[in-house]
């Protein structure tokens, strides 16, 4: 809580969403969405059987009923808004003891080091524009050698994040190169990668495997 503090009021506001973006992420089209996603992605990756699976960012809860579903996964459900993971935990309830849930800040996880096989963050680090980079370098820590951090993410494209950067100097958004680098600084090579435009062109959107070497 500490470090919550010391982040300053726009930090917070980006990574606490609004009600409107809560409303959206909260609702069934977005969670038929992440399961779409998801399914894309996994059809990509060879993963262990009953993989040990780490969220970050798990919103309602859709991506982890998959995992327990499709892959017999045990999933540690986590999210940095103490609302979003009682609104996880209560629409999840019937499958028992296969999800844990904890509030977590993705820029510190509580977990040993190489104790996930797989890792998901869909649609987190750009909410995180002071440590995402940390958040990353996290998630290298806990997961398995050769274990798979599956990601979706959004960039503003590069002309409005070098505006960003000149307006807001002490703030590090979430940039498609950057993100690449500092996945390769932390021993990832990515085995897929797949991107887009979306919000009528004004934002990148992509979709990942990375394999920790
Ligand atoms: C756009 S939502 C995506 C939720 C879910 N992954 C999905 O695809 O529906 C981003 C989520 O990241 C969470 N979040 C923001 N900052 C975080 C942080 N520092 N650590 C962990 N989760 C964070 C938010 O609370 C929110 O639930």
């Amino acid at each position: 809580m500490g470090k919550e503090r010391r982040d300053g009021w726009f930090t917070r506001r980006i990574m606490r969403l609004t009600c409107f973006e809560k409303r959206a992420m909260n609702s069934p089209k977005h969670a038929r969405y992440t399961e779409r996603t998801a399914l894309a992605l996994l059809a990509h990756v060879a993963l262990p059987s009953q993989p040990r699976c780490l969220e970050i960012g798990c919103g309602q809860g859709a991506l982890a009923r998959l995992l327990v579903g499709r892959l017999n996964a045990s999933v540690m459900a986590t999210d940095f808004d103490p609302g979003q993971v009682a609104v996880a935990k209560e629409r999840l309830a019937d499958l028992g003891k296969r999800v844990e849930f904890r509030v977590v800040d993705a820029r510190e996880l509580p977990f040993d080091d190489a104790q996930f096989d797989v890792i998901f963050s869909f649609g987190v680090l750009h909410h995180i524009p002071r440590g995402w980079r940390r958040a990353v370098a996290e998630v290298a820590r806990v997961l398995q050698p050769n274990g798979s951090f599956i990601f979706t993410d959004f960039f503003v494209p590069s002309f409005v994040g070098r505006f960003i950067a000149l307006l807001f100097p002490r703030l590090d958004q979430l940039e498609e190169t950057a993100l690449k680098t500092c996945l390769a600084d932390n021993g990832f090579h990515l085995e897929h990668y797949e991107r887009g435009w979306c919000m009528l062109g004004l934002m990148r959107h992509c979709q990942a495997i990375a394999r920790k070497g």
